[in-house]
């Protein structure tokens, strides 16, 4: 075998502590559609502590789970309006110190969501605000100013919200305040330090109920372009996560980022932050994570990749080179609550299915660490036919079809007919296909052919074998439309390779070792010691690699 690119190794300093979080599957559960343990129809914490035996014999490290506070739902949880509570359509504080002891006694930590870019209109200082008037203490926790134009009747600069038309809304008084996403989603002014004073204490508040972490909602911000100047461009959200925009991505924001990690620190056990932060390039992406700011932070390109050999190996050298320039683990993600499937994404039917399954194994021989979103490890596709009035998400006012629903669907547990085990009593918020039938948990229990017996043998070996985790990986070459590579454990404890044949025809592999996991039907000649494989388009190989 030729080597023909050493990485460098992304290790950093492992002293000191089991840095469980360099390496970690973290499961993403999206309370809302988990599971329902009251039959409102609405997932819940009790739904989700019902399933921890489900998610430990996964074989996953940590759950995430997205919000669960108090809020009026405007953008499902994302619009907090107590963050120090919990809403009762998902329980009580009592359910969540529950839940956090219960996943600790089954081996799995918890990573909650804290959203600090903005609030709910609900939450109680937005009401004082729109009762005080300008200028006032109240109002100077969010960013309030006077419009533009005669009357000041023109919002006051150019910006856009993410979900669709102009990122201000005016009140009564005439003043307009900044709403990055819904109108129901006041930005807050991370200038004013009672801010900053606040969300410490929120912080605090879950790490003392015994959280592991934090998923930071919207990490890349907080901080905004002093003056606030326009963009001069309409469209902007087609330049999210390719542009620095003067609202976000700005470099402020990265002393908010060093003043939590040294709350976390503060703390035992290694607790954690993860920041979802859309910035233009790996290398800004990787600033999050430098050693005195954030642990790790979503690899969104990574998600974005297509389905093609260069381009996706171009972003894995990048991903591990930005990440260990810093210190950092790289972290991998396929799917989450904003994005299509990738089952879909990937072409959805048979070789969207086949692509998630190769996808599946390449991502979790990655070095570092990998997230999963509920469903994935069932295959589960976007669901595009949503009737028209079940679709709810603030999105949507983007335009047709641009909407996150159909990656919201609940999960399809057992039997005949929807919906499937997920709760018993009123209808699921979103209705669950019935095709969907095939796709249970209980239908692909025990079949070896299952997308979710796939995942559990990935995640089984990737826990016990030494190579995979932290570390380096080794290129090796291979035909066009493939990639091949080794992980190998440190003092000779093992070896790893994967390959994948991202083409679309048949492609001979060579392997020296004994072939350990595939995501399909691959045809081996195998000797003693080894030999080619021909592997067909859309399959991913593990093998224990031999030296040489
Ligand atoms: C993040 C969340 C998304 C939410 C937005 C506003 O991107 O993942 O679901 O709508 O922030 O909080």
């Amino acid at each position: 075998m030729t080597q023909d690119t050493l990485l460098v190794p992304a290790s950093g300093d492992r002293g000191g502590g089991t840095r469980w979080w360099r390496d970690a599957v973290i499961y993403q559960v999206y309370v809302r559609s988990f599971a329902d343990s009251d039959g409102d129809g609405v997932g819940d914490l009790p739904g989700v502590r019902s399933r921890l035996p489900y998610l430990a014999g996964l074989g996953v490290d940590a759950l995430w789970l997205t919000p669960f506070y108090v809020s009026p739902m405007a953008d499902f949880g994302y619009d907090v309006a107590d963050y120090r509570d919990v809403d009762p359509l998902f329980g009580t504080l009592a359910d969540a110190r529950d839940l956090i002891a219960d996943a600790h006694a089954h081996g799995l930590r918890i990573i909650v969501d804290v959203v600090p870019n903005h609030t709910s209109d609900r939450h109680a200082w937005f009401q004082a605000a729109l009762a005080a008037a300008p200028g006032s203490v109240e109002r100077a926790r969010y960013v309030f100013r006077d419009g533009r134009g005669p009357g000041g009747a023109e919002p006051p600069n150019d910006w856009e919200s993410v979900f669709g038309g102009p990122a201000w809304t005016r009140v009564p008084d005439g003043q307009w305040y900044l709403h990055l996403f819904a109108p129901e989603q006041p930005d807050l002014d991370w200038e004013n330090p009672e801010v900053h004073a606040e969300f410490a204490d929120i912080l605090r508040f879950w790490l003392d109920l015994g959280v592991d972490g934090f998923r930071v909602d919207v990490a890349h911000g907080m901080a905004k372009a002093p003056g606030l100047p326009d963009v001069g461009h309409p469209n902007q959200v087609e330049m999210l996560g390719t542009a620095v925009l003067p609202y976000f991505d700005q470099d402020p924001v990265h002393a908010i980022h060093r003043e939590w990690r040294r709350l976390l620190d503060s703390y035992d056990g290694e607790r954690i932050a993860v920041a979802e932060a859309w910035a233009p390039t790996p290398q800004r992406l990787a600033d999050y994570t430098r050693p005195d700011e954030l642990h790790q932070a979503f690899n969104f390109h990574y998600l974005t990749a297509p389905w093609e050999a260069d381009g996706m190996r171009a972003v894995i050298d990048e991903s591990l080179r930005t990440a260990g320039a810093v210190g950092a683990p790289a972290t991998w993600v396929l799917s989450n609550h904003d994005v299509k499937r990738h089952v879909t994404r990937y072409g959805d039917g048979e070789t969207g299915l086949r692509r998630a399954r190769a996808a599946a194994l390449l991502t979790l021989a990655l070095p570092g660490s990998s997230y999963v979103y509920q469903g994935e490890e069932l295959g589960l596709p976007e669901v595009l036919d949503l009737p028209e009035e079940f679709q709810q998400d603030p999105q949507r006012l983007r335009g047709e079809g641009a909407g996150r629903d159909g990656c919201r669907v609940p999960l399809p547990w057992e039997g005949e007919e929807p919906p499937f085990g997920f709760g018993a009593g009123a209808a699921p918020w979103l209705p669950i296909p019935t095709e969907w039938r095939d796709l249970t948990v209980a239908a692909q229990d025990g079949d070896p052919g299952s997308m979710l017996a796939l995942y559990r043998e990935a995640l089984r070996i990737r826990r016990e074998h030494p190579a995979l985790g932290d570390g380096d990986l080794y290129w090796i070459a291979s035909p066009p439309g493939t990639l091949v590579f080794v992980r190998e454990a440190g003092g000779g404890n093992g070896r790893l390779a994967c390959a994948i044949n991202m083409g679309d025809t048949t492609a001979r592999v060579s392997v020296r070792g004994t072939p350990l996991l595939a995501s399909g039907p691959v045809h081996t000649d195998r000797t003693a010691s080894g030999g080619d494989v021909d592997l067909p388009p859309d399959t991913a190989l593990w093998w224990d690699a031999e030296e040489g």
